[in-house]
């Protein structure tokens, strides 16, 4: 079987979140499956792309509307990363240091009307697309409706849908930049008089996946808006838990970390990388070390951050560290409670520094009011930090509180108390050494890689094959 998965992000090409670490493991694990898996991305200006070399493998000119576009597929063998990386190369237009930027809807039809007109001219087409995300929201669309896509009218489409909050919306003036098809069938396209391409993806996808279980049940009740919709399509809707690429994050192996270990000398060499954290952020090493790593927005509670930091910080036995950015309120609030002896952060996106967080921080924050997967809690216990979360989407799948016999510490709710008393039991717990080292060592040796949820993805592919 030949899967093709369409996505924004891949890492370690670009990486502005989680669906990068997804899209970036799932297709070397279905590769161990014997299944030849793909990936399509655009082509941007980054670290990755300046240092590979890819090669050209197919060029020509796209129409977007009354604008063309010369663009070409570039390719990046197997050997590099386990898999075929594609990537479809469009000066000017997605070749930029960003991912994401404000004119994005030309931008990513741009990417999925090259990448369906490439896929066209294939001796050998895939046997299933998989999309993720809004962003590639239009593919399946365009395959079932747009008449130059035609022969590709009965390969199966599934959509993964990462994050529903984001659908990437636009104005009906804009439908003639998608290539013709028969205008009976807009609809398909709309959800409340705009073009939604995270709905249409949901209406035309043979088979809709959330990242987690939990998510697609809470999307039923909560869904910004596609609440509805979710609830109408349920027969085709499942939820499948992400995985994590334990290559990638591996204690033993890591090159990002000040110290490597197993679970076997993890006390030693957690306490190396906490070492190096603490004088870096001139931290108090002998205090339990809280930290948050992630996007500064709502869904993560980070509106929240600067009172339950300075409420948490009132007791002097505790350190705090963030690695974050994003909305510039908070992340101002954030810098000026770096006056504080006890906290420190930094602003911006360090791959490096992220990996040493979880291999030297005792604790991993995160009270996120929506959640629907999260890999952040499933890195934090393969190198060994207790998680602290709320019990939603994919954190309620992957965490179980330690008074259920569990290993990490949960609460109900995203406000400055229940995230507070969640804090105090973590320091609690932490007086008892030899309990946290065990406990520590318990949730290292839990395995939460791609393997099963990629055997899952598998079993659906394999259902939908004609
Ligand atoms: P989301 O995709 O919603 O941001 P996830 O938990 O799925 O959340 O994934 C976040 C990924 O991005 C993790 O790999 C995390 O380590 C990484 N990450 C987030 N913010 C930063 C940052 N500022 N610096 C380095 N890595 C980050
Ligand atoms: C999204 C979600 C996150 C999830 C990630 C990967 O960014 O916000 O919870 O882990 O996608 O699926």
């Amino acid at each position: 079987m030949n899967i093709l998965h369409i996505s924004a992000e891949c890492y370690p090409l670009a990486k502005v979140g989680g669906l990068a670490d997804v899209v970036g493991a799932l297709p070397k694990y279905l590769q161990a499956l014997n299944t030849n898996s793909s990936v399509i991305m655009p082509y941007y200006n980054t670290a990755f792309t300046k240092k590979n070399s890819f090669k050209e493998v197919y060029k020509n000119t796209l129409q977007l509307g009354n604008t063309s576009f010369e663009y070409s597929v570039l390719l990046l063998p197997k050997n590099v990363l386990g898999f075929d990386l594609f990537c479809v190369n469009i000066p000017n237009l997605l070749y930029q240091d960003y991912v994401y930027s404000n004119n994005d809807t030309e931008r990513f039809l741009a990417f999925q009307i090259a990448t369906l007109d490439w896929i066209i001219t294939l001796d050998k087409k895939p046997d299933l697309i998989h999309t993720h995300d809004h962003h590639t929201g239009l593919i399946p669309f365009m395959i079932s409706e747009c008449y130059k896509y035609e022969v590709l009218k009965n390969t199966p489409t599934v959509l993964t849908i990462h994050n529903a909050q984001y659908q990437g919306w636009f104005s009906h003036d804009k439908v003639g930049l998608i290539p013709p098809f028969n205008f009976n069938n807009v609809g398909l396209l709309d959800w409340n008089g705009v073009i939604n391409p995270l709905a249409s993806a949901i209406k035309c996808a043979w088979k809709v996946t959330t990242v987690s279980p939990s998510y697609m049940e809470e999307l039923k009740q909560k869904a910004n808006g596609l609440e509805n919709l979710l609830s109408h399509e349920k027969n085709k809707c499942l939820g499948i838990l992400n995985g994590i690429d334990s290559k990638v994050w591996n204690t033993e192996t890591d090159n990002y970390i000040i110290k490597k270990y197993s679970i076997k000398t993890s006390k030693s060499g957690r306490q190396a990388n906490k070492k190096w954290l603490c004088k870096e952020f001139n931290l108090d090493i002998n205090k339990p070390l809280f930290a948050f790593i992630g996007r500064l927005v709502g869904e993560k509670g980070a509106d929240l951050f600067p009172e339950i930091f300075l409420n948490a910080l009132k007791n002097k036995d505790l350190s705090i560290l963030l690695l974050g950015s994003g909305h510039k309120e908070t992340e101002e609030k954030l810098i000026n409670l770096k006056s504080n002896d006890n906290f420190n952060a930094y602003i911006g996106y360090d791959e490096k520094l992220s990996h040493i967080i979880y291999a030297g921080a005792d604790f991993l924050l995160m009270p996120s009011r929506v959640e629907p997967c999260g890999l952040n809690q499933m890195y934090a216990l393969r190198y060994g930090t207790m998680p602290i979360v709320n019990k939603i989407g994919g954190l309620k799948d992957t965490i179980i509180d330690i008074n259920d016999n569990g290993y990490g510490i949960c609460h109900e709710g995203v406000t400055v108390d229940n995230v507070h008393k969640a804090i105090i039991r973590a320091t609690n717990f932490y007086k008892n050494q030899t309990k946290y080292t065990e406990n520590s060592k318990e949730m290292m040796s839990i395995d939460n890689s791609w393997h099963n949820s990629a055997t899952e993805y598998l079993n659906l592919y394999k259902s939908l094959k004609q």
